[in-house]
């Protein structure tokens, strides 16, 4: 059993907080935010939690083995640094960090103390992206020619970041998961229009060593709900709603060839439209199967899928957009 210490009881930490206290891997649970209403009211609805206001005295508990910390962006380094030097294996919400640097150095003193330390890119433990992974690993799609996703919505405009560092981890993670790969070329677009300075519409580019292109929509003004997201291979074609109840993932036999010019410079395009299939998903809740991966990783001494490294990758992008859209380059 794992003994674990759970910061940061907003939005989101409390989901994290309801998947932990039913896995059967987590032993004493204890529950920190500095602010006290919000500490009592989530502590009310989880009685067997134990409370505290401080989180260097949850951390330097000896009754804790890891740290879970859902705080905003700014306080990851800080914390995970704090827990890490107490000997502590971490999982930090996403982004990892807000820089690459903090980003490399959470990760670079996790490994070298030999602690699991792992983001939380929820979507990499759900039903359609793991589906999806599979799909393109067995070749069906053939090769990836270019991805595009939309992440949009009226959503909440965050005071401390863009909307591409609240949005595009979700979409970087998923891209870089199925195509095994970092980009080599980000490029940003994007304009503040309801908080001066603060981007809240944005359309990232990205190229990747294996040729493909990706273009990734992100934005909380936007009359509805958009979470598409839609894979171009050379055989076949692939589209993801997440807004979908049923059917979430369908595969489209659909494509150009090119038929080899019997004379030069006669080439023949051939249009192919077959069938579309949807393949069957499991039904899991995502966050269930994450608190599993970081409690199971604690225990076996394995890395996370969505390891502090990966972080990193996705903090790296994150970066490179935010230089993009600053610089206009
Ligand atoms: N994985 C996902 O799908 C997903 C979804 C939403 C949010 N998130 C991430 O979760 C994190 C939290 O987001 P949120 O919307 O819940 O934020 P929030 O502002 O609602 O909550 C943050 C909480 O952390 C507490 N806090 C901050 N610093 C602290 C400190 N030093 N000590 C104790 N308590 C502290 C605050 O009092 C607050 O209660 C962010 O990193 C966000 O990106 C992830």
């Amino acid at each position: 059993m794992v003994n674990v210490g759970l910061v940061g009881l907003g939005y989101w930490g409390p989901n994290l907080l309801r998947n932990l206290v039913t896995n059967r891997r987590a032993g004493r649970v204890v529950i920190c935010d500095r602010d006290e209403g919000r500490l009592n009211r989530i502590g009310e609805r989880f009685p067997n939690c134990e409370r505290t206001l401080s989180f260097s005295e949850m951390v330097n508990s000896r009754d804790v083995d890891a740290v879970l910390i859902a705080t905003d962006v700014s306080a990851h380094y800080p914390l995970a640094m704090e827990a890490l030097a107490a000997g502590k294996h971490v999982f930090v919400e996403k982004p990892f960090a807000d820089t690459a640097e903090k980003a490399g150095e959470m990760a670079d003193k996790a490994d070298s103390l030999g602690l699991v330390n792992m983001v939380g890119h929820t979507f990499l433990y759900s039903p359609p992206v793991i589906a999806i992974k599979g799909i393109v690993d067995s070749g069906e799609l053939g090769d990836i020619r270019f991805i595009t996703s939309n992440r949009v919505n009226l959503g909440l405009h965050q005071k401390d970041v863009s909307v591409i560092w609240d949005l595009a981890p979700h979409d970087f993670s998923m891209i870089f998961h199925w195509l095994d790969a970092e980009p080599t070329f980000v490029e940003a677009f994007g304009s503040g229009y309801v908080i001066e300075g603060i981007p809240d519409v944005a359309f990232v580019n990205l190229r990747f060593p294996c040729g493909a292109i990706a273009n990734v929509q992100v934005s909380w003004l936007a009359p509805s709900k958009l979470r598409k997201t839609v894979i171009v291979g050379s055989r076949k074609m692939l589209v993801y709603d997440d807004t979908e109840p049923y059917e979430k993932v369908k595969i489209y036999d659909k494509g150009v060839d090119v038929i080899e010019p019997e004379t030069f410079g006669e080439y023949h395009l051939a249009y192919r439209t077959g069938d579309i299939h949807s393949p069957k998903l499991d039904s899991f809740e995502p966050l269930a199967v994450e608190m599993e991966e970081f409690l199971r990783c604690i225990e076996t001494g394995s890395t996370p899928k969505t390891s502090g490294r990966s972080g990193l990758g996705v903090v790296r992008a994150l970066e490179l957009a935010d230089a993009s859209l600053a610089s206009g380059r």
